[in-house]
Parts: C-alpha cells; structure tokens; sequence
C-alpha cells in the first residue's frame, strides 16, 4: 500500500508537471520534442539570400526554361483566345492539313530558305531529345527503348507515314497529344518546336527514298552499253 502511494504520488506529480501547464504562456523558447519542421532553411520570397552569389533571394529561371502562358509555350497555350487553326491545331476547317504553317513560322519572304534550315536544325535537335529514345535517330523505331519495350515502337518509314498518306498536321496532332501507346508531348514542346519535328520528321523520311532513276545515256563516252 505505500508503495502504491509513493507511484501515485509520483504519478500526479509527473502528469501535473507535464501537462499541468499546458495553455499557460511564456517567452521562453518551448521545449521541443518534434520540431515539425518549425524552421527551414528556405527563402523568404522577395527577400535577400547570402546562399547566392549576387545575394539576390529570387532567381530568374534556367536558361532554356519554357514559358506556359506565351504565344509560343507549352499546353494550354493552344486554348487561348486567338489561338486556333493550322499553327495551333494542325487543323484547317476539321481536317488535318497537310503543309506547314509558313507565314507563322516565318518561312515566307526572302530568308525563307535560311529560316527553313534552322527550323529543320531545331526539329533535328528536339527530336534527338524527345523522340530518338524510342523511334531511333534515323525514326525507324529501333530507338534504346525498344530493347526493353514490349510494344511495338512506329517505324516513321513507313509508307503509311508518309506525307501523302499521313498530314503533317497529323504529324503535329500526335506530338501533341500521343497516339494509342505513345504519350502526348504538348505539355513539354512549345508549338514551333512541335512543327520543327514535323519537318525534320519529313527530312529524315525523305532521307530514305530511293533518288529518282538516272536514264542511261546512249553516247556513253568509255564507249559501248553498261548493259
Ligand atoms: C516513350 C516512347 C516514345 C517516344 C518518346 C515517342 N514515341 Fe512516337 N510512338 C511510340 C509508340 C510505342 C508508338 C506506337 C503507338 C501505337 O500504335 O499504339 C508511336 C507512334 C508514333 C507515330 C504514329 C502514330 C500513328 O498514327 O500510328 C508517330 C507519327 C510518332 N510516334 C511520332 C513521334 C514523335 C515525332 C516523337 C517525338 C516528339 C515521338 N513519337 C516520341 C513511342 C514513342
């Protein structure tokens, strides 16, 4: 029986000691058990940092960063007020077009040809980053991916992708939004860039037709028929 008043004893006053004074307020700093993340080091927005070497807490974003919300972001930027027809969609009255936009990729005056060439250096670019890994650098579907992909990866050779089967508004459609097993794009490819790939997609297509028979001449100077 003493003993159990000596525990109880102690257990009022343990309890009154540690929660007796809950509520109760005081400047000294608490006694901190879990610190639930009360303190962290991050910036204050808008404020100064010494972490950075130009002492500035805001930082201006990565070089390359992709803007959502201009003329030529990425998704939504196509549903804005303005935003429709061929450049946006690849579309021309419901039906994919086939063609780029020229006039809204600058591709119509006297730099045309040199305009057509850094598009195509871009497209050249952006689909060795986004679309190589698995259609391959050349598009034929044998990109690293497919070691280890059960679906089949498109071969972008084939006829059915040509450009008179196929629309490059299509094209564009497809890196926009995916097409059965492949993921859309149009949330990571600013629109120009998109119809960049189209092009270069062409390129590369264009690449792999057979060049146009030469005629045999009939005069061949070494004299006599290759035949
Ligand atoms: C993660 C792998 C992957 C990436 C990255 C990828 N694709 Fe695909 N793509 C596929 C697969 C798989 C298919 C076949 C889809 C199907 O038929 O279900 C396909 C199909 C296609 C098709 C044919 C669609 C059709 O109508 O049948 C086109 C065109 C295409 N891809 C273009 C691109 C372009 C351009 C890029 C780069 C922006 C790209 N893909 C990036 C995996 C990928």
């Amino acid at each position: 029986m003493k003993y159990f008043f000596l525990a109880f004893t102690g257990l009022v006053a343990f309890t009154i000691g540690v929660f007796g004074f809950r509520g109760g307020k005081t400047i000294k700093t608490p006694i901190e058990i879990f610190p639930d993340m009360d303190r962290m080091d991050f910036v204050q927005s808008q404020r100064p940092s010494d972490f950075f070497h130009d002492g500035l807490g805001a930082r201006l974003p990565v070089a390359g960063t992709v803007p959502h919300a201009s003329d030529d972001g990425v998704f939504p930027v196509e549903f804005g007020e303005g935003r429709s027809g061929h450049y946006y969609t690849g579309a021309i009255n419901d039906y994919f077009a086939n063609g780029l936009p020229l006039e809204n990729l600058g591709l119509i005056g006297e730099d045309a040809t040199s305009e057509m060439q850094a598009l195509l250096r871009r497209g050249q670019d952006r689909f060795s980053i986004f679309c190589a890994i698995c259609h391959g650098e050349s598009g034929d579907g044998t990109g690293t991916i497919s070691d280890y992909m059960a679906a089949k990866i498109a071969n972008l050779h084939e006829v059915r992708f040509g450009s008179d089967q196929y629309p490059d508004g299509k094209l564009y459609h497809v890196i926009t939004y995916g097409q059965g097993l492949m993921g859309g794009y149009g949330a990571s490819i600013p629109v120009r860039d998109r119809w960049a790939i189209v092009a270069y997609v062409r390129a590369l297509q264009d690449s792999r037709k057979a060049p146009a028979p030469v005629p045999l001449e009939n005069d061949n100077p070494a004299g006599g028929s290759i035949n």
